[in-house]
């Protein structure tokens, strides 16, 4: 029985992942470095530094430790100042109404994110109230396709990873949810992703309060 929700943020209740590419785009452009959407899909729900790694395969010069910081910062304030300017309505289809729902059921809802930039965005679009539990990038060593934002966020609301469903748009997050023993809900750019337990287009072609009221 399904007793809690946990929510990736960046492309599932937000429209960030695009920010995400125009700041990499940015930086990679400036060092001429080759980078475009497909390689930006492998960087879905990884980390700030191991995305920079992936964008760093196709440099032609190897960057020291102190570089690589330099480079992964420089990409960073170009996203906040896109973060800055953001509003309620990069919130994607059936995010707020699937939280809402969920809640009224009394269904524990939480944030499980790689990003560091998390509490920034929640309180942009004018969510950062709505959760019993936030992890995020800040309070975790290992990111996604590792268990530990999800069971961090399972521990914050005292509830067993066996109780507890994740929506994840990333296959790195599929798989941290099916790697902390969850029920997963792929969504978006994921949602071809077989080994999820649900699959949908996006948050609002699924009805996520009525399903869990159909397992109890
Ligand atoms: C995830 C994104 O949510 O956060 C990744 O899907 C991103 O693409 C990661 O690299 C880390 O984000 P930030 O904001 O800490 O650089
Ligand atoms: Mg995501």
């Amino acid at each position: 029985m399904i007793q809690a929700v946990i929510f990736d943020l960046d492309g599932v209740l937000v429209t960030t992942d695009d920010s995400h590419y125009e700041a990499w785009k940015q930086m990679a452009d400036e060092e001429g470095i080759y980078f475009d959407r497909d390689i930006n899909q492998r960087l879905r729900g990884v980390s700030r530094m191991e995305s920079l790694e992936i964008i760093l395969e196709r440099a032609e010069k190897a960057y020291t430790e102190e570089e690589k910081t330099a480079l992964a910062t420089r990409k960073n304030n170009y996203y906040v100042a896109l973060i800055k300017k953001l509003t309620p309505s990069a919130l994607l289809p059936g995010a707020l109404d699937t939280v809402n729902a969920l809640k009224k059921q009394g269904i524990k809802v939480a944030i499980g994110s790689s990003s560091k930039n998390a509490p920034t965005i929640l309180k942009q679009v004018g969510i950062a109230d709505l959760f019993d539990a936030v992890a995020d990038g800040n309070q975790i060593k290992r990111s996604k396709p590792a268990p530990d934002v999800f069971l961090l966020a399972a521990e914050l609301m005292d509830m067993p990873p066996a109780v507890c469903l994740v929506v994840e748009d990333a296959d790195a997050g599929v798989e941290s949810g099916l790697n902390a023993g969850m029920t997963v809900l792929a969504v978006g750019a994921a949602a071809g992703n077989q080994k999820a337990h649900l699959r949908a287009d996006t948050l609002s072609d699924i009805d996520l309060a009525a399903y869990i009221r159909s397992q109890k």
